[in-house]
């Protein structure tokens, strides 16, 4: 197996300077397109910070017309004449050459790199060097056994990934790490690309279950020892934390509730929360004990307050707070910087409607939430509709009505900026069934 790269990039080599200018072209086009947008939109955020404007503009949507803004970026790309009418002016890029749905997808703590995992049954790792590359190149690892990859993770910065993969008996965990032959040939190529060579595999982990999410961060809270830990958590109720380097279990728990949906783990690694069939959240701590290894993983909080189930949830990035979205039309923020010890109960320190509303007015439920690294943005989604809120007040930033063909099933931030053209900027990368993957810009430039 090694690094390929999309059937463009060989085409690519004949008309090269045409390509050339025109992305430059279509690059100073969005550049200053974007500007214009991200002067709009920063205004827009500055305006509902103000707490008396937040009530008198609670329920307005933003008009369609706003973000649906003709731009003349399309006119450098005459190859995607088709896709010019439902461009949305976020939409920055797609990634190609997945072959059926795309189930899960993950960003390493760099941002360079995005890993796919595919109904196809093969995991992509796209190299991100600039978002409006015209074809990305791609790292393809095939998954064995008919394996079909569920969910996806990084460990130990780019140089490994985490899959969960699905057959008949049952999900297993393959990690895939740097092969030592590689490493001096591949050097002609520009970045290296990590090559796949399972390290350590598991199988039946869950007995049949499914795998439905898989995340990793480092462990570096208290006397965290700076590994990667790895949650990985069934369609049951079980969830297992794995060492990421050596494939070790470090603990386990349960939420004893029905159905899992997903659950993460706080960024500084020392929280495990779980959205599942019910409206309470579980949150467990995961302690660590002085040699920095992980000692047990204890239940320690509950988050009493929505009225339906919790469909999705994330920490922010401080690791202080955890967002909830909840089938009863609502989303809430969440204090757990509280004394649990002393039977302190985390506090709602918001709660803000779900913007997103059916013909007939109901209220829509947010299938997945992502907020951004410096915390100012929550992306959500549901169905094929996608959503930047702003996490201060709630309020839309903007909306794409159809970011997909099909259903959306998975986003994420980059952990860091990445490069646009001459610039950097935060990206949203989002996974549909419509076997695509999507670079969104954000509505609102890094300041
Ligand atoms: C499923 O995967 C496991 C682990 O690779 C393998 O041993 C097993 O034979 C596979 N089962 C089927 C039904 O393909
Ligand atoms: C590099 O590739 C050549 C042939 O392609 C092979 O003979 C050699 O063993 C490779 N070197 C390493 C270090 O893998
Ligand atoms: C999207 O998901 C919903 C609910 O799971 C399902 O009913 C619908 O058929 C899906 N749509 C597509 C296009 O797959």
């Amino acid at each position: 197996m090694e690094a390929e790269s999309s059937p463009s990039t060989f085409l690519g080599f004949n008309v090269l300077p045409i390509s050339i200018i025109s992305v430059l072209l279509g690059g100073l086009v969005v550049l200053i397109f974007f500007s214009d947008y991200f002067r709009k939109k920063r205004s827009e955020v500055q305006t509902i910070a103000k707490p008396e404007e937040i009530v008198a503009q609670k329920s307005k949507k933003p008009s369609p017309s706003n973000s649906r803004k003709p731009h003349s970026r399309s006119q450098s790309h005459a190859s995607e004449k088709d896709q010019v009418k439902r461009h949305h002016p976020l939409d920055l890029n797609t990634l190609k050459g997945h072959g059926d749905s795309v189930t899960a997808l993950c960003f390493s703590s760099d941002g360079r790199n995005l890993a796919t995992a595919c109904a196809d049954g093969v995991v992509r790792v796209f190299k991100l060097d600039d978002a409006l590359c015209k074809s990305f190149k791609f790292l393809r690892i095939n998954m064995p056994a008919g394996g079909q990859p569920t969910a996806v993770a990084f460990s130990d910065g780019a140089s490994s990934v985490v899959v969960a993969a699905q057959n008949l008996s049952g999900s297993s965990l393959y990690m895939y790490g740097e092969g030592n032959a590689n490493s001096a040939n591949d050097t002609k190529q520009q970045p290296k690309l990590p090559v796949p060579e399972i390290k350590w595999a598991h199988h039946k982990v869950h007995e049949k279950r499914a795998i439905v999410t898989l995340v990793g961060t480092t462990a570096s809270y208290g006397s965290g020892d700076g590994s990667t830990i790895i949650a990985s958590c069934s369609e049951g109720t079980d969830i297992i934390l794995w060492h990421g380097k050596s494939g070790k279990i470090l603990g386990n728990t349960d939420t004893n509730q029905l159905k899992n949906t997903m659950a993460t783990i706080s960024p500084n690694g020392r929280f495990i929360a779980a959205a599942a069939f019910t409206a309470d959240v579980k949150v467990w701590e995961i302690v660590y004990s002085k040699d920095g290894s992980v000692k047990e993983v204890t239940r320690v909080m509950q988050l009493k307050g929505h009225k339906s189930a919790v469909t999705w949830l994330c920490f922010s990035p401080n690791s202080e707070q955890i967002i909830t979205a909840s089938k009863d039309g609502s989303m809430r923020i969440w204090n757990i910087n509280v004394r649990y010890h002393l039977d302190e109960d985390p506090k709602t320190l918001k709660v803000f409607p779900i913007p997103l509303h059916d013909s007939k007015g109901a209220t829509l439920h947010y299938d997945h939430l992502s907020i951004s690294p410096d915390g100012k943005i929550l992306a959500a989604t549901h169905g094929s509709i996608l959503q930047w809120l702003c996490a201060e007040t709630g309020k839309v930033l903007d909306t794409a009505d159809k970011a997909h063909e099909g259903n959306i099933t998975g986003i994420a931030w980059a952990p860091k900026s990445i490069p646009l053209g001459p610039d950097l900027t935060m990206v949203l990368a989002t996974a549909g069934d419509d076997k695509k993957v999507k670079l969104w810009a954000s509505p609102v430039h890094p300041s």
